[in-house]
């Protein structure tokens, strides 16, 4: 075991608490040969069901990573808001501010996986029909060492619970659509994606060099550190002072859905256990580089030993010093 790992492990005795507030749904899922174009029927062998959302995938990946995970959710008052419920329970995550909402249904997602790659469709249901936040889980927010949002969930939620955050707020932008100049100087660090950085930035990303160039215009609009996926690529990342590009260790690809969020929970445990941006994305990249050669979302995510294992893959980064 290298000193870097050794020394991330050491720092994992006291367990990170963090809360994540967003999106849980059910996802209904189809293997296929290849993702359907307009107009095409394709017949599948099978579908899977299982708990998802970028809320509850990144709460189980963060469990995993050895955080305290307590999910703040809606779910409908049908027949899956107990599996949902449940989903989260089987991996120790505290559900009990995952409340109903009255006449909602739960959310669900239609995936389909094909050629290394996906589609999802969202039926937010529930996750949009959210109103009204209640007491007991501001002080939970307050008392949190890192809090995660995703953008799953209506902007006044998220901008209520970055406002009560005391410690880290990590804001994962997706799907694309437009953050607040309220909300961007309260993200330390904004995660995205490269089609969530083209959509912030208005700039086209080919890869590492235009996304650390788009991360430093983030900068300037006011976020406090960025951080880019970018699949086979891996990833980069802008802090105060310093920019890094994190290459991604060549594997088998099966299943990429919901790697980002294995890349969040991971990030952000290890930001809560007070690992640098640049070691946390190197922790990320292992842990999301383990998940996406095994079908499926939550049983396909790697613990904190697991995330350890693969951490040798991973390629050393590259340091760029930054004027932001
Ligand atoms: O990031 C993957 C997730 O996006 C899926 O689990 C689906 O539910 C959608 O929210």
């Amino acid at each position: 075991m290298d000193t870097a790992t050794a020394r991330a492990l050491d720092r994992s005795d006291r367990r990170p608490a963090v809360v994540v507030l967003g999106s849980i749904n059910l996802d209904v899922v189809v293997e296929l040969a290849h993702l359907p174009v307009p107009g095409e029927t394709i017949i599948a062998q099978h579908v899977r069901r299982n708990v998802g959302g970028k809320g509850a995938n990144q709460a189980v990946a963060a469990r995993l990573a050895g955080a305290d995970v307590e999910f703040v959710g809606r779910v409908g008052d049908d027949a899956n808001a107990d599996m949902l419920r449940n989903g989260l329970e089987a991996y120790g995550v505290g559900n009990r501010h995952l409340h109903a909402v009255d006449g909602a249904e739960s959310g669900v997602a239609y995936i389909n996986v094909a050629d290394h790659d996906n589609t999802i469709v969202v039926v937010s249901g529930a996750n949009w029909a959210w109103q009204q936040a209640d007491a007991d889980t501001d002080a939970l927010v307050a008392a949190a060492d890192v809090v995660i949002c995703q953008l799953e969930v209506p902007d006044d939620v998220i901008e209520r619970t970055a406002r009560l955050t005391a410690g880290r707020f990590v804001l994962n932008a997706a799907p694309a659509r437009p953050v607040s100049e309220e909300l961007l100087p309260c993200c330390d660090p904004l995660v995205v994606n490269e089609h969530e950085l083209a959509f912030l930035s208005g700039r086209e990303i080919t890869g590492p060099s235009e996304a650390l160039t788009a991360q430093a215009e983030l900068m300037e609009r006011g976020a406090r550190s960025v951080v880019t996926t970018l699949g086979s690529d891996g990833a980069v990342w802008t802090a105060p002072g310093e920019q890094g590009v994190q290459p991604a260790p060549r594997v088998d690809v099966r299943d990429t859905t919901g790697a980002g969020d294995v890349f969040i929970g991971h990030l952000a445990t290890r930001l809560g256990s007070g690992a640098s941006l640049g070691e946390a994305v190197r922790w990320a990249t292992a842990a999301a580089s383990w998940s996406v050669q095994v079908a499926g979302t939550h049983s396909a995510y790697p613990d904190l030993a697991q995330a350890a294992e693969s951490l040798h893959l991973v390629p050393e980064p590259v340091f760029h010093p930054s004027s932001s």
